[in-house]
């Protein structure tokens, strides 16, 4: 009998996961976790992996940059040809740009977008076909509290997580009825990679007073931030036991709070309110 024949309700015991952005913060933190549930992770990354620990407990390692339509094809296959099955989709990596939207070229758009949004919407294109035979499966998009509102200085990465939300909701609703669930969790700050890894663009600009106020606060919040392995704690819940709502925030309860604030608020005091914490300025 296999795995995933043993759980209660269907659910697989011990879930086949592939997981992108494998080498570092969130996709390290969650692959640990996974793996120390007793789940089968698969990893992408461009990166190879020198970590020993985390080399051994992952399943398998798929080397390849996700802007590349060729890896989403390879990762999935890589599962399926050794396990003959994928439980968990897990749509992790991502990157930021921290500047403001003018001095944001289309090429600097483009390799953003194609990483944050179009890598995510080819790995479910890949996965889902084998999900649909299976009658059953998981996919959990990896956003951001910045996709749900516009962060100043953070306009295109807001944008691109913004992309992830509608993709998501509409997803959810058409993969339903194939036994196929998905989920979007939220992140607030966290101390990652993610800091060092940000683009910073139009380094001598009219925004530069401006955006270089916004990334300070940005930078700090962030490294001051919860450490990934709390994210890797509600992952795992959603992998092992799956989940009753659609979107999961996490992060900071003031971030959570200010989000949440903003029905009440109204837009204009919102966004006077978000321009002042970065920007300094209403
Ligand atoms: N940290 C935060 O505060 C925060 C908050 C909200 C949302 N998030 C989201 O959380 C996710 C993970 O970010 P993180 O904070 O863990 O950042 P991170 O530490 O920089 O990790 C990013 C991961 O993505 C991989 N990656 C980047 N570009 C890639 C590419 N072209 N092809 C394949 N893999 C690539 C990186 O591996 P390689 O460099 O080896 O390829 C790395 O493993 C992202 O989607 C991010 O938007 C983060």
């Amino acid at each position: 009998m296999q795995n995933w024949q043993k759980a209660a309700g269907g659910r697989p015991a011990s879930s086949v996961v592939l997981l992108s952005g494998v080498s570092s913060g969130f996709g390290r933190a969650i692959a640990m976790k996974l793996a120390a549930a007793g789940h089968q992770v698969y990893g992408i990354s461009r990166r190879e992996l020198a970590e020993v620990e985390l080399k051994r407990a992952l399943a398998g390692h798929i080397r390849g940059d996700l802007c590349d339509p060729a890896t989403a094809k390879l990762a999935v296959e890589t599962v399926l040809d050794a396990q003959g099955r994928l439980d968990v989709l897990i749509n992790n990596a991502g990157m930021g740009i921290g500047g403001a939207l003018e001095d944001t070229d289309d090429g600097q758009l483009h390799r953003l977008m194609e990483l944050n949004f179009f890598a995510v919407s080819r790995l479910c294109r890949c996965a889902l076909p084998a999900m649909r035979q299976q009658g059953r499966g998981t996919i959990l998009n990896i956003s951001s509290l910045g996709g749900l509102v516009g962060l100043p200085f953070q306009g295109a990465y807001s944008a691109s997580k913004y992309a992830v939300e509608g993709y998501s909701e509409a997803l959810r609703s058409e993969v339903a009825p194939f036994g196929i669930s998905v989920f979007l969790v939220e992140p607030g700050d966290f101390r990652t990679h993610f800091t060092a890894s940000r683009q910073v663009v139009g380094q001598d600009s009219p925004y530069t007073a401006y955006c270089q106020r916004a990334l300070r606060r940005i930078e700090a919040d962030e490294t001051s931030g919860s450490s990934p392995e709390a994210l890797a704690e509600l992952i795992a819940r959603l992998v092992g036991r799956g989940g009753t709502r659609f979107r999961y925030t996490a992060g900071s309860l003031s971030q959570r709070l200010l989000i949440k604030s903003r029905i009440l608020m109204g837009d204009r005091l919102f966004l006077r309110l978000l321009s002042w914490y970065y920007m300094g300025t209403c």
